[in-house]
């Protein structure tokens, strides 16, 4: 096309394309322009203001390494991968929410009743619960893993004070589908905001600040598995998640107790917990695979 305009551009671009593109990429593709186009019309977006937002690409590219993806902040921070995320998973199991950075494979397996707090500061949480089917059926076969921040708001993996696998685990339940642990109550905590990310953050007067979550991996033969985060109560950033990972069944409560008669009987600690401690029920549901 020689006589290209601001009508026809989004043609112009749809035509240059080849009839042998693969339907759905072609597919994504021509709406993915067309709403550019039309966002940039709608806005009347300068030049400056474009160059601007590929200023800020070229920042994320700059401080993305093999630890740090800027490119996955954007997305969490703009929503899209929770709205992706729910797209994919709308089913009657429990809600999915974000991976995020901090995961790493290999963490060791804790068995039932195990103890995750070891010598870390911070209050006890006793978090016991069942893994179940969406009939309310034990999953005997279910593999969770946890990972959470200690008391002073960091992983393992971005403090050199801390094991390897500090606050980390997997855990097989049992035959009734059951897991329990006692751990540290985790904190909130920023994401990494010293990025473009950081920047457009505070420009438009948002938090970087999570609540403060345990993160949950569920896997199970013959269902799907299940990437999420549990929160509690009474976190003050439970409203302004810098990443949009809250949903109502991911909320837990923290019971707070100091009867230590009611401490689960498996406990590897036995009643040796700090006082008053925080004991968390919950359940997860996973759906089976072909739904
Ligand atoms: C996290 O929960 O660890 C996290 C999630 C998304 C972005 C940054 C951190
Ligand atoms: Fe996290």
């Amino acid at each position: 096309m020689k006589d290209v305009s601001i009508e026809t551009i989004t043609k112009a671009f749809l035509a240059y394309c080849s009839d042998d593109t693969d339907e759905r990429t072609m597919f994504v593709l021509k709406s993915m322009v067309e709403h550019l186009h039309a966002f940039a019309k709608e806005t009347q977006l300068t030049h400056d203001e474009w160059l601007t937002g590929i200023n800020f690409l070229t920042k994320a590219g700059e401080i993305t390494d093999s630890e740090r993806n800027e490119f996955v902040l954007i997305s969490d921070t703009t929503g899209m991968s929770t709205l992706v995320d729910m797209l994919g998973s709308q089913h009657a199991g429990t809600s999915s929410s974000v991976l995020g950075p901090f995961h790493i494979l290999g963490a060791p397996e804790l068995p039932i009743g195990g103890d995750l707090k070891r010598d870390n500061d911070g209050a006890t949480v006793v978090i016991e619960g069942h893994v179940k089917d969406p009939d309310g059926k034990p999953i005997t076969n279910a593999v969770l893993e946890l990972w959470q921040t200690a008391d002073n708001g960091l992983y393992s993996n971005q403090d050199d004070a801390q094991d390897e696998y500090n606050l980390r685990c997997s855990m097989k339940v049992d035959e009734n589908g059951r897991y329990a642990m006692t751990t540290v109550r985790p904190s909130p905590y920023k994401i990494p905001d010293d990025g473009p990310v950081g920047d457009l953050l505070r420009a438009t007067g948002r938090d970087a600040w999570r609540p403060s979550h345990l993160h949950f991996i569920m896997v199970a033969e013959g269902y799907k598995s299940l990437v999420t985060e549990v929160f509690p109560s009474d976190d003050v950033y439970l409203d302004r998640d810098a990443v949009f990972g809250v949903r109502e069944d991911l909320i837990m409560e923290y019971q707070e107790k100091t009867d230590l008669d009611e401490l689960p009987a498996d406990l590897a600690v036995g009643r040796n917990v700090t006082q008053p401690y925080y004991k968390v029920d919950f359940d997860f549901i996973l759906v089976p695979e072909n739904t």
